[in-house]
């Protein structure tokens, strides 16, 4: 059930591995199938590689806000950099301002159950859940 949050800095790549692994063990520990751990550790690593991209560092929250009836892990990815110029453009599979595939916010969003992004100079934050019944 609700823990406390887990915080993770988003300073350097290996911040995205350390992200990674720590999403997947709180995912596990809350019940998760192992698809479902890879889903949500993908979607943090995209994210977090965004951060370090177009923004140098930011921080990763993790969320336990499983109930009774459902598994639910909440994360947010924040960061303090430029923002991105067109949120509607930078969730079109192929648009990228980086030389990238374009494929990372769009992918992130097909891999999870809920998925915003707010953004302006000074604030990109991205929130996404995994949310699944009980078994
Ligand atoms: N944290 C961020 N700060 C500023 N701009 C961002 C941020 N995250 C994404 N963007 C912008 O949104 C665009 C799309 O991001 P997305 O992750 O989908 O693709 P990409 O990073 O360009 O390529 P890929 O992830 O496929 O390697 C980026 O090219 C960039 O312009
Ligand atoms: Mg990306």
């Amino acid at each position: 059930m609700s823990s406390d949050l887990i915080r993770v800095p988003i300073n350097g790549i290996s911040d995205i591995i350390c992200a990674r692994l720590t999403v997947r063990r709180e995912a596990a520990r809350i019940g998760f199938s192992t698809a479902d751990q890879t889903r949500v550790a993908t979607a943090v690593s995209e994210v977090a590689r965004n951060v370090i991209n177009y923004a140098t560092e930011g921080v990763c929250t993790l969320r336990d806000d499983s109930n009774s009836d459902e598994l639910h892990l909440q994360v947010t990815i924040e960061d303090h950099g430029p923002g991105i110029d067109n949120v509607v453009e930078a969730m079109r599979d192929g648009y990228s301002t980086g030389g990238g595939l374009g494929a990372g916010l769009p992918g992130t969003c097909r891999l999870v159950s809920l998925f915003n992004i707010e953004s302006r100079q000074g604030l990109t934050r991205v929130t996404f859940s995994l949310i699944r019944k009980r078994a």
